[in-house]
């Protein structure tokens, strides 16, 4: 275990470099070896010197560019260049958005009553078919109320800690992980605490890996299933007994459920609060239009939590942001009031593309791919590639050999590095299948050089 922000393993080329190290500390309370750095907004300058001048501020100097959105772009300036590039970088569903929630954004677009702003936590009638549709799709009861519609789920997650986190708290974080959880916890003053999974458990964390890794500082876990980058689903034993163990130390839980309709091979999605009741008070759900609806763009998320978390919560929002913009709202509301076909015609899509690229990537020697069963990333070990010659080159590390493939190849993967866990590639498989297979195939060409 450690702390993400050990950030010397995060390449240039992936991760912008940041901010000078922070000085690590030993826990007392935790069992085990485990370095733990502090919060850039929580380290003050040394005594009796006089601080520099900044530009940039310590705390948002520190934040790293998305790992994820840089390789997209990066693939995107290739492409626009005329090289190319086939991309399995880039988070979102290939889809365009389904044709009734478009028609219902144009309509409400025409109505000058969708120009003004909104209220902050949202328009009353999408808190309350975002609530109907929680409890039809999760089964998780809530009360519109308690339900923040956020400017995509990614601001959800950052507001969710910005909420909870004081100076220090820690919160413990599964890795692999998505890329943006320690960015947002660092920028709430609180430290993340790194748990490593990897093939052998199926990327799932253990209870015990979690009580290892609890102190007296623990605040909150940061929970995701189906997981982005791993594509691994928790079963339902298992969500229930990390909720058990949360609710007995008084940990609170951040579940991110936008990948809930995702799941493949005979998974099912288990959503913490609803396996264990008992962390309805303690508890904050993510969730969003952007993956099950192909809404990307629109950028419409929500929180979930108990009253008191998500007043405060759209206290901080009314000054942030103000409220999402009118006419996504409308679209929003218009999906998570329809039935779920779409996504069930998506869901097949990505089932075959998963099952394609699957055992595409484990014909490639030297490449391991554990069978995702949610989301749409496979997440394979290319460890043991990494210090073989390719093409005059030897890459040491997966975010080298993830630039070796994008220029000799021309196929853009996000290395492990952006995820907590070097030594892998993310390629998402939401593609059209001809590109998908043809990238995979241009991948096993280059990798099968390495000798
Ligand atoms: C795990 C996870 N949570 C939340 C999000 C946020 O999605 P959005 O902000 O587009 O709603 C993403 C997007 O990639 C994600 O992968």
């Amino acid at each position: 275990m450690k702390s993400n922000h050990d950030v010397g393993s995060s390449p240039d080329s992936v991760r912008a470099r940041r901010d000078e190290g922070k000085p690590g500390r030993a826990h007392p309370g935790r069992r085990g070896t485990m370095t733990v750095m502090t919060a850039p907004a929580s380290s003050p300058p040394p005594s009796g010197s006089t601080p520099p001048a900044r530009r940039v501020s310590r705390r948002i100097g520190a934040i790293a560019e998305s790992a994820t959105l840089a390789v997209d772009a990066k693939a995107k300036a290739l492409k626009a260049a005329g090289r190319p590039v086939i991309g399995f970088g880039a988070g979102e569903p290939d889809f365009a958005t389904p044709d009734a929630i478009v028609e219902a954004a144009v309509q409400a677009a025409r109505d000058p009553k969708n120009h003004r702003y909104t209220p902050a936590a949202g328009l009353p009638e999408l808190r309350e078919a975002i609530a109907a549709k929680t409890a039809r799709d999760s089964g998780l009861v809530v009360a519109a109320s308690q339900v923040l519609v956020t400017n995509g789920g990614k601001q959800a997650v950052y507001q969710a800690f910005a909420t909870l986190l004081d100076a220090g708290d820690e919160v413990l974080l599964p890795a692999p992980f998505w890329t943006t959880y320690p960015e947002a916890i660092a920028l709430a003053g609180g430290v993340t605490v790194q748990v490593d999974t990897d093939e052998s458990s199926g990327f799932l964390v253990s209870v015990d890996q979690l009580e290892a890794a609890r102190t007296p500082c623990t605040k909150a876990l940061l929970f995701c299933s189906p997981s982005n980058p791993t594509g691994a689903v928790y079963p339902r034993e298992q969500v229930e007994a990390i909720g058990r163990w949360a609710v007995e130390h008084g940990i609170w839980v951040v579940t991110d459920e936008i990948y809930e309709h995702l799941v493949y091979g005979g998974a099912t999605f288990s959503s913490m609060p609803v396996v264990v009741p008992e962390l309805a008070d303690t508890c904050v759900v993510v969730n969003g239009v952007a993956k099950t609806y192909a809404m990307t763009g629109w950028r419409v998320g929500w929180m979930i939590g108990p009253a008191d978390v998500i007043k405060a919560a759209t206290n901080l929002q009314s000054h942030l942001t103000s409220n999402v913009a009118n006419v996504s709202q409308r679209a929003a509301l218009a999906a998570v009031s329809g039935d779920l076909s779409a996504v069930e015609m998506m869901r097949a899509a990505f089932d075959r593309r998963r099952q394609t690229m699957v055992s595409m990537l484990n014909e490639i020697p030297g490449v391991v791919c554990a069978e995702p069963l949610g989301a749409f990333y496979a997440y394979p070990s290319v460890k043991a590639l990494l210090g073989r010659e390719i093409r005059g080159r030897r890459p040491a590390t997966s975010a080298e050999l993830a630039e070796l493939v994008l220029e000799e190849a021309e196929v853009a993967v996000v290395p492990g590095e952006a995820f907590g866990t070097p030594g892998y590639f993310r390629l998402s498989y939401a593609l059209g299948d001809d590109d998908l297979v043809e990238g995979v195939q241009r991948l096993g060409k280059l990798l099968s050089e390495a000798h």
